[in-house]
C-alpha cells in the first residue's frame, strides 16, 4: 500500500518530516499542487527521477518539471541561478508576475545539473507552484539541503492528470511496491489543469501549453509577442496530440450535434455519458448526464474528476459538448481535443 497522510493544518508538519525524510532517501512523494497533483523526487538525485519515469511508464526523453520554493527570495534566485544558465528579461517579467502560480518556464539548462530530470535536453521547466501544501514542502526541503523537486503529473504515461488524492493512488496503486510511495493530501487542487508552459530558450517567449493563464496574461506581461507552438519548439509529453485520456472514447460535439445523436438512440439502453452545457431534451435514462459549469475556472477545476467518474467499467463513449471559444476556456479546449484524440 501506498501512505497516504493528511497534509492539512495541525497534520502538516508531521506530514512535511515524512516527506522530506523519504525524499533525502530517494523515494517518491504525491505532491498537492494548485494545478494537479505531482510525483515528486529530488531534482539532483538520478536515481529518485529514475523512479518517477518508471512508476508513470513515461518515456525516457521526456523532461520533467522543477520545482522551486518562493521563499526565501535568496533560495529561489539561487535556485534559478543553479538550474538556469540564462534568463532572458521577458522571462524574468513573467516569473515575477506570476509566481508562485501556475506557470511553467523552459529557460537554457546550465550544464551538468539536473540531466536525468532534464530528460538529457539542453534545456530545463521550472516552476514556482502557488499552493501552500507544494511551498511548505519546498521550504523544508531546502532547509534540509534539497534544492528543487522534480515532478511530473501524478499519472501513468497519457492518462488523465489527479486532482485528488485518490486519484494518485488509483493511478499508481497497482504499480508501485509496497510502501515506496507518500501522498500528502491536501483535497482537490483548485485550478484543475495543468500549467501554463512557457518556451523562454529563443529571443521570443512561446507557448507550449495553454492552462489557466491566457497567451492575453502573458502577452501583457512579456511585452513582446507570445508566439505560437511551430517546428522547432520542443516537444512536450502534455502537447502530444493524444493526451489526458480515458479509457471511453471521448467525442467533442456540437449542441446541435449532440442532440442528434441523443434523439438517434432513443429510449435504447447505451453505455453512454455526456457532458454538456446546453439544455438537453428526449435523452435515453440510461444515458448518464453531467452538467458543465459555465464559467471556465469551475470547469477547469472540476474537468479531470469529471472525466475519470464518466470513465467507469461500462461507459464505452463520453460524448461533450464543446466548450466556449472564447480565451477563457482555451485550457480547458486544449485538454478536452487531447482527450478526443
Ligand atoms: O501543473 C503542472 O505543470 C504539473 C504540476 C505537478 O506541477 N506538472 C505537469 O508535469 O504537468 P508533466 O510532466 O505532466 O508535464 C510537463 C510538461 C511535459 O509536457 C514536458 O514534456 C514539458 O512539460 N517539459 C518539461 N521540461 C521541459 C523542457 N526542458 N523542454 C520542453 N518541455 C518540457
Ligand atoms: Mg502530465
Amino acid at each position: 500500500m501506498a501512505r497516504v497522510v493528511n497534509a492539512q493544518s495541525e497534520a502538516l508538519p508531521q506530514a512535511l518530516a515524512e516527506a522530506v525524510q523519504r525524499l533525502r532517501a530517494g523515494t517518491l512523494v504525491g505532491l498537492p499542487t494548485e494545478t494537479v497533483y505531482g510525483l515528486a523526487a529530488d531534482a539532483d538525485q538520478p536515481a529518485a527521477v529514475a523512479r518517477v519515469y518508471a512508476a508513470k511508464g513515461r518515456p525516457a526523453d521526456h523532461p520533467l518539471i522543477v520545482h522551486i520554493a518562493a521563499e526565501p527570495a535568496t533560495a529561489r534566485a539561487e535556485a534559478l541561478a543553479h538550474y538556469a544558465a540564462t534568463v532572458p528579461a521577458f522571462a524574468q517579467r513573467l516569473m515575477a508576475a506570476f509566481w508562485p502560480g501556475p506557470l511553467t518556464v523552459i529557460l537554457p539548462r546550465r550544464p551538468g545539473v539536473a540531466e536525468a530530470a532534464a530528460a538529457g535536453q539542453a534545456s530545463i521547466g521550472l516552476r514556482c507552484p502557488a499552493h501552500p501544501v507544494a511551498q511548505a514542502l519546498l521550504r523544508a526541503c531546502s532547509a534540509a539541503g534539497i534544492r528543487a523537486l522534480a515532478a511530473p503529473s501524478a499519472n501513468r504515461f497519457g492518462r488523465i492528470s489527479p486532482t485528488r488524492a485518490e486519484h494518485v493512488l488509483a493511478e499508481l496503486e497497482p504499480v508501485l511496491d509496497d510502501d515506496t510511495l507518500l501522498v500528502l493530501d491536501a483535497g482537490p487542487c483548485p485550478v484543475g489543469i495543468e500549467s501554463t508552459i512557457v518556451d523562454a530558450t529563443r529571443e521570443h517567449p512561446v507557448l507550449l501549453r495553454p492552462g489557466m493563464i491566457t497567451r492575453a496574461q502573458l502577452q501583457a506581461v512579456a511585452g513582446v509577442p507570445v508566439g505560437e507552438r511551430d517546428a522547432a519548439a520542443p516537444r512536450a509529453s502534455g502537447t502530444l496530440a493524444s493526451h489526458y485520456a480515458p479509457r471511453a472514447r471521448v467525442r467533442l460535439m456540437s449542441a446541435d450535434e449532440l442532440q442528434a445523436a441523443l434523439d438517434l438512440l432513443g429510449g435504447q439502453a447505451q453505455s453512454i455519458a455526456v457532458y454538456h452545457r446546453s439544455p438537453l431534451h428526449t435523452v435515453s435514462p440510461h444515458v448518464r448526464l453531467q452538467r458543465m459549469p459555465d464559467d471556465a475556472a469551475t470547469c477547469a477545476r472540476e474537468l479531470f474528476a469529471v472525466l475519470r467518474a464518466l470513465d467507469d467499467a461500462d461507459t464505452r463513449l463520453i460524448w461533450v459538448e464543446r466548450p466556449p471559444e472564447d480565451a477563457a476556456w482555451d485550457g480547458v479546449r486544449d485538454r478536452l481535443q487531447r482527450a478526443a484524440a
